[in-house]
């Protein structure tokens, strides 16, 4: 016994900010960011919080489930941007959509949303969660330094929802950490206390983009292959792979290693950008609503990014 997906959805906040926007602002252009990372456009909050994001996500998970939000047994949501530490977002969405029931976030930065996903996939094993939700929801445009070209072009806004049950659909998965903060690091708020003598960091995104694209590269197609293969299938029964949306070079270069044909990967980083933990959920949700997908199929998740950190998974539909 494993999990099956009974519902997904996706939020993103109404506002588009352009390439073309953002080279008003810092000394960039569309055709580098297009070039070198994808991206034409992105989600960006003007008045929402990731709380909101997720609890929007969440509905809409909830009604293409077909259930209410009291079915609800478990909700676990990924972020690395709330803007409270505590109530947590799955808190503040339990409230939110009536749920009498645990919730809790995790934090994996970009890999966040296949931690939650596995985290919870373990209590529906366990036997006492019979429905849950997993969220990944990113206010990142609160963490990026809107000065720094190398960083403020990449990154966006958005949530995505799933709500799983009892099932035979996770056939395989795996976690992965290596813990550092040398290649990215996001210092939370230092405080002001006048006892502490460490260093103050500033509160924005710090990414060797570099040292990430290589990682990057040898965790996705290093982690395909193994949960493919612990799946017990080959890379040709593969119908669909939804990677993290970090760069389209990334995913380009897995299909080409993994000699599969880019087609089966879901892209959407042109109109999105990176939007860490809620990208994979995103992704997904929109496979599901572009009506693609026949039961049986085989869905791998790939996600990889700060911490450091990876995970994948093989979903069959
Ligand atoms: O979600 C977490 C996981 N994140 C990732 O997987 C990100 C992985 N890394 C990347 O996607 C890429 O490394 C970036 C998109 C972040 C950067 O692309 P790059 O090709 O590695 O560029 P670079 O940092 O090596 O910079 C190349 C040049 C530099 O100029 P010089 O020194 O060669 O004159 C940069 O200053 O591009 C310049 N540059 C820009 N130029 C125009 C950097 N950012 C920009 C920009 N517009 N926005």
């Amino acid at each position: 016994m494993s999990i099956k997906i009974l519902g997904t959805g996706a939020y993103v906040p109404e506002k588009i900010v352009t390439n073309d926007d953002l080279s008003k602002m810092v000394d960039t252009s569309d055709e580098w960011i297009m070039q070198r990372v994808g991206v034409k456009e992105r989600h960006i909050s003007v008045n929402e919080t990731a709380a909101d994001f997720a609890i929007y996500a969440a509905e809409k998970a909830l009604a293409s489930a077909g259930i209410s939000g009291s079915d609800i047994d478990l909700i676990v949501a990924a972020t690395i941007s709330s803007e409270t530490l505590c109530p947590t977002v799955a808190g503040m969405v339990q409230k939110a959509i009536g749920a009498n029931c645990p919730a809790f976030d995790v934090n994996s930065a970009c890999s966040g949303f296949l931690f939650a996903l596995d985290t919870a996939v373990s209590y529906i094993m366990r036997g006492n969660v019979k429905k849950a939700l997993v969220i990944g929801s990113e206010r990142l445009s609160k963490l990026v330094d809107w000065s720094d070209r190398g960083t403020c072009v990449i990154f966006g806004d958005g949530a995505g929802a799933f709500v799983i049950e009892p099932g035979d659909g996770y056939l395989s998965s795996m976690l992965y950490t290596s813990g550092g903060n040398e290649v990215i690091e996001i210092p939370s708020f230092s405080g002001s206390s006048p006892f502490y003598e460490g260093e103050i960091k500033h509160p924005y995104i710090f990414m060797d983009g570099q040292e990430t694209f290589k990682f990057a590269v040898s965790k996705i197609v290093a982690d395909i292959k193994k949960v493919t293969q612990d799946a017990g299938l080959e890379l040709s029964d593969i119908d669909y792979i939804v990677t993290h949306q970090a760069n389209i070079r990334i995913i380009e270069y897995a299909a080409k290693r993994l000699k599969m044909p880019i087609e089966k990967f879901v892209v959407n980083i042109e109109k999105y950008g990176n939007t860490s933990s809620a990208s994979v959920a995103i992704a997904f949700d929109e496979l599901v609503k572009s009506g693609k997908l026949k039961k049986g199929e085989n869905i791998v998740m790939s996600a990889f990014g700060g911490g450091l950190s990876s995970a994948a998974c093989v979903i069959k539909w």
